[in-house]
């Protein structure tokens, strides 16, 4: 990652061809000095990126090098179209039974190939309620992370995706220097902490203000190009 604000796109199974052409359409308004930005499309999409000095990466890559895995997409493949990242252990996968062994494999596989992994941890609404949100964090980073490698995580929590709400912001922040804190026990790299969960033109300028808030990870409000692109002014 760069020494910049992070706004990072996950389109998750949403796009089209017509959707990443109007995307392109409008690739000024992303090569902003302010902000890095990186887009997350469906694999399928990822080629139209190529050569068009926009960052981009995958939503997720197999865990083995090749071989017969039908209907799986690896790390190298993943490279070879020129994209630089990918997303790992996003909630949405976790939910769907992926472990945090399986995403430490996938981040060895990913950085061996030359990818950088943006790896995503969460809790529930059930483990914020019980007061397990650090455990729980802690468990998921110490898991999911080989800390050897180069890496950015997401804190992501699983209750605020997708559903408009947030935690309040300074305790995202408390959160994310606790989380740079838990990650200095283990390597002295210094790593960029991004924040996902109903991030929108509303509320970026009140995350930007957050010291220990390195950038953001946008699913809804990416995919209607207006709103992202104010998102990204507003990001300044
Ligand atoms: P959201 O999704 O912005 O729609 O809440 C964020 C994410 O899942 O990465």
């Amino acid at each position: 990652m760069q020494n910049k604000f992070t706004i990072a796109a996950n389109w998750k199974m949403n796009g089209s061809k017509e959707f990443v052409q109007m995307v392109l359409d409008r690739k000024e308004e992303l090569q902003v000095k302010h902000s890095q930005v990186i887009l997350f499309p469906p694999s399928l999409y990822l080629s139209y990126f190529e050569g068009k000095e926009i960052a981009y990466g995958a939503q997720d890559c197999d865990h083995r090098e090749k071989g017969a895995h039908t209907g799986q997409i690896s790390a190298e493949m993943i490279k070879d179209i020129g994209a630089s990242y990918v997303l790992l252990g996003h909630s949405e996968r976790r939910q769907a039974g992926e472990s945090s062994e399986i995403v430490k494999q996938k981040m060895q596989i990913a950085v061996t190939k030359g990818l950088h992994p943006v790896v995503c941890v969460g809790e529930s609404e059930a483990d914020k309620k019980a007061g397990h949100t650090l455990a729980v964090l802690k468990e998921q980073i110490e898991a999911s992370v080989d800390f050897d490698c180069p890496f950015t995580i997401a804190y992501e929590p699983v209750w605020a995706i997708g559903t408009g709400l947030t935690p309040e912001f300074f305790e995202v922040n408390a959160i994310h220097k606790w989380i740079r804190s838990e990650v200095s026990h283990f390597t002295k790299k210094k790593i960029d902490i991004l924040y996902g969960g109903s991030v929108n033109k509303g509320n970026i300028e009140d995350i930007k203000a957050c010291s220990d808030i390195d950038g953001v990870l946008i699913g809804g409000a990416s995919l209607d190009i207006d709103h992202f692109m104010e998102i990204i002014v507003r990001s300044k």
